[in-house]
């Protein structure tokens, strides 16, 4: 979408292929329960009818149901059952961990949606466990794990949720917080980690720089009423999701100045219920003296299109017209996401891969190495994979229940 650096899109020529890998394939792992005691937990009744029992209901009854069918050995719609018996033991946490493992539902049964599998998990246990965002995903491309520790001695400002108060029905809420960067000379973002407080309602946190001042007035707003009009906080540097360390750059950074706005968006999900939740999340931004790599942030992808029903898929081109390095990308996908692809389409007709995604996670949006040249000529080319099993047509826009394709790439001098 952005011309940036000698990078210009074209439509794509080609059709985009349809086909998508099955989901489900992945079998997790049940380190989120690490030291989690079940004896502590008895998952709250109005959650259970407002938010868990729809979601149930969807993915499990028709096996789970009051008659358990195809198998199924109990049923998994009545509050009282789930809780009875002996803690870690009861239907209920049998029910968390089989949902987080992703052993349930079964193969060849649609999964469920990550959103959905967090929910239920953090609900059966008192918001303490999360299920790994990144089980099911797959990529060819390793993770950006570049851990500088010296970088934290750098100087640093705090981007913080100024106490944001979570109601016990926030399901899927996403706040952003608009404000100015704290510097008072041009500097280089050298490492970027997030600081947790209420991690029980936190769900994922994206990083967004505003170098236009498009956000000037703001402060909080809900990301998704299109409060912040067309400031299309798009400007995607990092994201950070359970598990997700600190970002580090190696050689340079992303130039911060006087005046840019930075925008923390906040996924909270209060599954569980709590009361009296007060958030002060947000993300520790550490900086050093402009030296080395500019770093700048592409936004590759194609800007509107149609999400239909089913499985389908959306590509796009950039033309390069100079030589230019890529040192990382993050995909960049909303919830109906799947699989997603980025490769370099040389001049001379040959193809050289940068990622190829499948299992893809809203809540997953990890920065991958890309550290590729490109040249004249080249192009660079992104397809993302849909499977929309809403019931309805989707759009490409802005808001959480729109679409997005993009492929957020470091690009610099070579
Ligand atoms: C297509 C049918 C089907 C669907 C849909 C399904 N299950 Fe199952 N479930 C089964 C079958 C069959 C078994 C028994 C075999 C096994 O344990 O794998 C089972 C076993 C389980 C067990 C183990 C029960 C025990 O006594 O330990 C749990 C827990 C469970 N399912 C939870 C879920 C949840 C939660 C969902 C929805 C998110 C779900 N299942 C969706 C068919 C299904």
């Amino acid at each position: 979408m952005l011309l940036l650096l000698g990078l210009t899109l074209l439509a794509c020529g080609d059709p985009c292929p349809q086909e998508l890998a099955p989901a489900n394939d992945a079998v997790g792992d049940t380190r989120p329960f690490d030291g989690y005691d079940p004896a502590s937990c008895a998952p709250d009744e109005a959650a259970w009818a407002d938010h868990i029992a729809p979601i149930v209901d969807a993915g499990c009854a028709s096996c789970h149901g009051p008659e358990p069918a195809f198998g199924a050995p109990n049923d998994l719609t009545d509050y009282a059952a789930l809780l009875d018996g002996e803690p870690g033991n009861r239907l209920v946490d049998r029910m968390a961990r089989r949902t987080a493992m992703q052993t349930m539902p079964p193969p060849n049964s649609p999964a469920l949606g990550h959103d959905a599998l967090d929910a239920l998990v953090g609900w059966a246990t008192c918001g303490q466990v999360h299920p790994d965002p990144t089980v099911g995903l797959r990529a060819d491309a390793a993770v950006w794990d570049a851990d500088i520790p010296e970088h934290a001695a750098l100087p640093a400002f705090d981007l913080t949720a100024p106490g944001y108060a979570v109601s016990p029905d926030t399901i899927d809420h996403y706040q952003c917080f608009a404000m100015d960067i704290p510097v008072d000379e041009p500097r280089f973002i050298k490492r970027m980690q997030v600081t947790l407080d209420d991690a029980r309602v936190l769900h994922h946190v994206v990083l967004h720089l505003d170098h236009s001042g498009a956000t000037q007035g703001l402060d909080a707003f809900d990301c998704d009423t299109g409060d912040a009009g067309d400031t299309g906080v798009t400007g995607q540097v990092w994201a950070w999701a359970p598990g997700t360390g600190a970002f580090d750059f190696e050689d340079g950074g992303l130039l911060i100045e006087p005046g840019d706005r930075a925008v923390v968006e906040i996924h909270y999900n209060n599954a569980a219920g709590l009361t009296g939740v007060i958030d002060h999340s947000g993300v520790r931004v550490f900086h050093g003296p402009v030296e080395e790599t500019e770093w700048t942030l592409a936004a590759l992808g194609p800007a509107e299109f149609d999400v239909p029903q089913g499985d389908s898929a959306v590509c796009d081109s950039s033309e390069v017209f100079a030589l230019r390095r890529l040192l990382a990308g993050m995909p960049h996908m909303h919830e109906l996401g799947a699989e997603f692809q980025a490769w370099v389409e040389r001049a001379d007709g040959s193809r050289e891969d940068l990622v190829n995604l499948t299992g893809w996670s809203f809540e997953a949006q990890l920065v991958y190495r890309f550290d590729a040249l490109v040249d004249a000529g080249d192009h660079i080319r992104t397809r993302c994979g849909y499977r929309n099993e809403t019931g309805a047509d989707a759009h490409s826009g802005n808001r959480t229940q729109d679409e997005m394709c993009f492929d957020f790439v470091f690009v610099g001098p070579p």
